[in-house]
């Protein structure tokens, strides 16, 4: 029986092993496609930060009161691993002062220690956008639309869209306060959980599922009550611009999101296959304030970011976006010592054409085992006699031999199913033309 070995991952961390990692690139590079093709560049921020960047994300927030992975290092800085990266590029923009609007996505590891559970891990990947220096609604519509385009891009079909505006600084806090009395007057009926929350932050409590909370929550004070004129005004407009795009979306006025930086639009996308507490596939908003939080200038600010792990489960449970398969055409079996292999490949690596081989001078059938286990679509095997005559056999690994009426086969050749032998000094035309 195997033993367990000594180390493996730490809860909530997990390698991302082939094929699955070939899947997570090309996730990131159609987000790059659709992105780029939008205007935006690519920031590369680092893993880790001052704590002081984080703490800008807001004192009622766990993710930086409970969940961050913070230390002192041997300089005797605080620093933080990230748990998300808008208030990293907040930092940057105030770093390196670049034009307006400064449009930019991201891809990289989060860490927060969060309970492992489906969806929910302690490092986690995210793709997203954030734009900074524009305070058009337009823009949100842009960026809420450029992630409708991934999910379509992806093959998702059941991701829905939630939508809600928190209005302007001052709304929110009439709305906070608001809710604070209604909540505190009703303190006898409401969880204990909820009552922490509402200490913490009045507007957390809304996001609560505890059917105990069910009741008081649907009654409790409406953001939409507390809108400024130019909050109204710019949420009309979103939702006018999402109308005009096309793209189906709900009005939920107790989506409030996790970060309390969130000002104005905030939206969700949801993925209607995951358990309802991992079902975010992504969110943002805007969070106007935060550049200044962190000694910029006044700066508007929007953007989203959207969860890898979450959405390649949704990509799962609905059956799209599959591994890529092999990168690997041609499989070079060599029983004479392996020289033959070794030139080969390099000779069709050379020419752009995907190819392995067997190392170890293994038997014919394991090399074979090996040609059929690497996707490729040839072998081209080389034993004692080819060598002799200076010939290589081509042999298709997955095409079914094509026959004609009469059921004799169509052609030697192996584009129609059949093994051929060709002179070595042919094999990469051969190749080039076959594989082509
Ligand atoms: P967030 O809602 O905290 O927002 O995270 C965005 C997405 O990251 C979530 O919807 C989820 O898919 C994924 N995610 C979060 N935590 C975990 C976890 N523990 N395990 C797996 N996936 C997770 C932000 O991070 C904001 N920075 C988004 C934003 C950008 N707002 C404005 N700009």
């Amino acid at each position: 029986m195997l033993s367990v070995p000594e180390f493996q991952t730490s809860p909530g961390m997990r390698d991302i092993l082939p094929p699955e990692s070939a899947r997570w690139r090309r996730f990131v590079e159609v987000f790059a496609r659709i992105t780029e093709g939008a205007g935006y560049g690519q920031v590369v921020s680092p893993l880790l930060e001052d704590l002081g960047v984080f703490q800008r994300i807001g004192d009622a927030t766990d993710v930086v009161t409970k969940e961050m992975y913070d230390f002192v290092d041997k300089g005797g800085r605080h620093v933080a691993l990230r748990p998300e990266l808008t208030a990293s590029i907040c930092r940057a923009f105030v770093q390196h002062r670049p034009l307006t609007p400064w449009k930019i996505w991201y891809t990289g590891s989060q860490f927060r220690y969060e309970k492992p559970q489906r969806g929910r891990f302690r490092q986690f990947d995210q793709v997203g956008v954030e734009v900074l220096g524009a305070d058009d609604p337009y823009l949100d519509v842009e960026i809420i639309a450029l992630g409708w385009e991934f999910f379509q891009a992806l093959g998702l079909s059941k991701v829905t869209l939630l939508l809600n505006s928190l209005g302007e600084p001052d709304d929110r806090a009439r709305y906070v306060d608001a809710l604070k009395a209604y909540f505190e007057a009703n303190l006898a009926d409401l969880s204990e959980e909820s009552r922490v929350t509402l200490q913490k932050n009045p507007l957390r409590v809304l996001d609560s599922k505890r059917a105990q909370d069910a009741a008081l929550v649907s009654g409790a004070p409406q953001i939409a009550d507390f809108y400024s004129d130019s909050a109204a005004t710019h949420f009309a407009a979103v939702q006018a611009g999402l109308t005009a795009l096309d793209i189906p979306f709900t009005v939920d006025s107790k989506l409030v999101r996790g970060l309390d930086y969130y000002r104005q639009t905030t939206f969700e996308y949801q993925g209607g296959t995951l358990e309802s507490a991992q079902n975010a596939l992504g969110g943002g908003g805007r969070y106007d304030g935060l550049v200044e939080s962190l000694g910029g200038p006044p700066t508007a600010g929007v953007g989203f970011a959207l969860g890898l792990d979450r959405t390649l489960i949704a990509c799962d449970d609905e059956g799209v976006f599959p591994a890529p398969a092999p990168e690997v055409d041609v499989f070079v079996v060599d029983t004479t010592g392996g020289v033959e292999a070794l030139q080969i490949t390099a000779a069709l690596r050379s020419l752009g054409i995907g190819a392995d081989r067997a190392y170890e001078n293994r038997s014919m059938k394991s090399q074979m085992k090996g040609a059929d286990r690497s996707g490729a679509t040839v072998a081209v095997i080389i034993g004692s006699n080819e060598l002799e005559a200076g010939t290589v056999v081509v042999r298709p690994l997955r095409a079914e031999r094509n026959l004609d009426a009469d059921g004799n086969p169509v052609s030697n050749d192996v584009r129609d199913g059949a093994q051929v032998t060709i002179p070595r000094t042919d094999l990469l035309d051969y190749l080039q033309k076959a594989l082509s």
